[in-house]
């Protein structure tokens, strides 16, 4: 049985009150002064100009790439180490995926072999902020410019994430949000769709709109779609958007205790470079054998703990094996594993955690010095 989940979303804010506002007041679906509230804060947040609130992430890249035109093709940069609603979007459009490798130190996509991978057909490069960490944006966009192509961002596990002192999904032409309830914040399911340019900002809001033309009832000047978040969504949006800071300083306060824990073991927790400001999505950790990953994943289950093995990368599912390979994508995927990161989680729990891996490691491993791990199986009290 499953004791400690790998994530659980914080729900201590006004979620309750806000939820019942809309019941009572009967603004219920995707009409109601919560979307436009939500929209707004969290703009605000993230220092963008527009934001379009919509219905999950992968929606949001979809409509991202219709609005910015991508069609059959075209060809779209995009990691192979990503969650795969980024490559099924770009496939929705009728584009052509091109995987990009990773970068050993970060995980996330290498600015050089994405270069290496421009031709006369690519129209844009999907950026992915992967775990929480920044990828390489500013690279990326040096290369966007350079060849006239679109940049966009996922940042749907890097709300909070930071380039210096500037939000990820600034960068980009445009950036997509997920409010799944893993997510920094949720909304049970939701996403958001940002932009600079307000004339961007006015086709996303017709596409999610069944392409109704804004000023005139039933008119549709284009073939559009219904990609609305409800209100009850946005009310529960707007509640965690006010508690945003409090949820990163508690992932932040969880990734630090777990370095400190996880200490001299043969494994390292996910890297904060220099510059770049880490929302810890999930505390990730890359061990330093890939036979230990299932094991020690299987242990801790037998000890109630979940934890969620890296995705594959993208090249290795069915219909997808025909693309690049990306050697060291293949390699941290193999070797990667994200530990419960909820911000509720507690420091008994985390200690525990930490000391089931030790336990682990100990009886799996001779790398170890016994003086340093628990000799007998650790129990949660
Ligand atoms: C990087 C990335 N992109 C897109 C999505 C899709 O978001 P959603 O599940 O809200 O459709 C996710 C969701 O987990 C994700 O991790």
């Amino acid at each position: 049985m499953v004791e400690v989940p790998v994530y659980r979303p914080f729900l201590h804010g006004n979620e309750e009150k806000y939820v019942l506002e809309c019941l009572r007041s009967t603004w219920i679906s995707s009409k109601g002064s919560f979307i436009a509230q939500f929209e707004r804060s969290f703009q605000e947040y993230v220092g963008t100009p527009f934001a379009s609130s919509v219905n999950n992430g992968t929606v949001a890249l979809h409509l991202a790439l219709v609005a910015l035109g991508i069609q059959p093709g075209d060809q779209v940069l995009v990691p192979s180490l990503t969650y795969v609603a980024c490559i099924n979007a770009i496939c929705y459009v009728g584009a052509e995926p091109v995987l990009v490798d990773s970068l050993p130190n970060t995980w996330q996509m290498d600015p050089v072999d994405a270069a290496n991978k421009i031709t006369a057909k690519t129209r844009a490069i999907l950026a992915v902020h992967l775990y929480g960490h920044p990828c390489d944006i500013v690279q990326l966009k040096v290369l966007a410019d350079q060849y006239g192509i679109f940049l966009i961002e996922d940042c749907a596990e890097a709300l909070g994430a930071q380039v210096g002192s500037t939000h990820v999904g600034n960068f980009g032409h445009v950036a997509t949000y997920s409010f799944f309830g893993n997510k920094t914040i949720t909304t049970g399911e939701g996403g958001m769709v940002v932009v600079q340019d307000p004339s961007l900002h006015e086709r996303i809001q017709i596409l999610k709109n069944q392409g109704n033309a804004p000023n005139r009832a039933y008119w549709h000047s284009m073939i559009g779609f219904n990609y609305r978040m409800t209100n009850i969504a946005a009310a529960i949006g707007l509640a965690q958007i006010e508690q945003v800071a409090l949820i990163l300083e508690k992932k932040r306060n969880l990734a630090e205790r777990y370095r400190k824990l996880l200490q001299n073991l043969p494994l390292s927790v996910h890297e904060e470079l220099s510059g770049y400001h880490h929302s810890y999505w999930m505390v990730s950790v890359i061990l330093d054998r890939s036979e230990d990953r299932d094991l020690l994943r299987q242990h801790l289950l037998s000890c109630g703990i979940e934890t969620r093995p890296f995705f594959f990368p993208l090249q290795h599912l069915p219909m997808y094996c025909h693309l690049q390979k990306c050697p060291v994508a293949e390699d941290i995927s193999a070797r990667g594993l994200n530990l419960p990161s909820f911000p509720d989680l507690t420091d008994k729990e985390l200690v525990f955690i930490c000391d089931q891996i030790r336990y682990y490691y100990r009886t799996h491993s001779s790398c170890l010095d016994a003086a340093d791990t628990p000799a007998v199986l650790p129990t949660f009290i």
